[in-house]
């Protein structure tokens, strides 16, 4: 990926706590824009709200540092293309569609195979760097607990899959994405990220410090849903969501 943004460096590691950690230690060595951490295992990975990620050995665990320089209303873009991309590369791949469920998680038959974690720093009204964090459950197991509500792609096809053609397709695609970004193409984006989560229209229940309920109406320029709701319109930036 020498010609590209994303993965122009790869730093490859056996075991660390979390990817997204490692990448925010590395920003003061004033690592290129689009360098990968990728670790086979994870002993500490995190998710959204602060829960931990289970990350054993065979799934794909791995971040990339963007300096963006967008808006920080604008953050949830780099989240939706990261989606895309993963999705893109596990359909090309499995020929099995995922479904994305806003705002970061990928869906295949109702469970998460994928999660996305991005964390962004805000300076003087800026993303000056933004670390999204990827995991996606390949060839591993999926603990006991988790059976009802996770599942890999290898349960799903009963073989292997290349973790390493699945990271170089979803680096490919990546770069494609993040320059659609660069460029303002925000359109194109969103309707990649539509033709995934399959939302418009549908009545769903948003937990976040409350709980709303409504149908969506649109996802707005920024990527966050506009909910018609019995008070009106409602803008939603982030939530859990059920679908009613
Ligand atoms: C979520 O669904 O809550 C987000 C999960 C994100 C997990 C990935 S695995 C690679 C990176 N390192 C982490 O510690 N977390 C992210």
């Amino acid at each position: 990926m020498k010609d590209k943004i994303i993965g122009n460096k790869i730093i490859h590691l056996e075991s660390i706590p979390s990817t997204n950690l490692y990448a925010r230690q590395i920003l003061k060595d004033k690592v290129p824009e689009g360098t990968i951490v990728i670790a086979d295992i994870q002993t500490k990975g995190r998710g959204r709200k602060d829960r931990s990620w289970s990350s054993p050995k065979g799934g794909l665990w791995f971040s990339f540092i963007l300096y963006p320089n967008i808006a920080p209303e604008q953050g949830m873009l780099l989240t939706m293309a990261a989606s895309v991309s993963v999705a893109q590369a596990i359909e090309d791949l499995t020929k099995i569609k995922p479904v994305i469920k806003w705002p970061n998680d990928l869906l295949i038959d109702g469970k998460k195979v994928c999660g996305i974690l991005t964390e962004n720093e805000v300076k003087n009204g800026h993303i000056v760097h933004s670390i999204v964090g990827i995991g996606i459950n390949v060839n591993n197991d999926i603990d006991k607990d988790l059976k009802d509500i996770a599942v890999s792609i290898k349960q799903i096809l009963n073989t292997d899959t290349s973790q390493h053609m699945l990271l170089n397709t979803i680096l490919y695609k990546l770069d494609i994405n993040y320059n659609l970004i660069l460029s303002k193409d925000y359109d194109d984006i969103k309707k990649k990220w539509n033709s995934y989560a399959n939302i418009l229209g549908k009545k769903i229940k948003v937990e976040e410090e409350k709980t709303i309920v409504g149908t969506v109406d649109n996802i707005d320029i920024d990527g966050h849903l506009i909910l018609d709701t019995a008070k009106g319109k409602i803008k939603i930036k982030t939530g859990d969501i059920t679908f009613l």
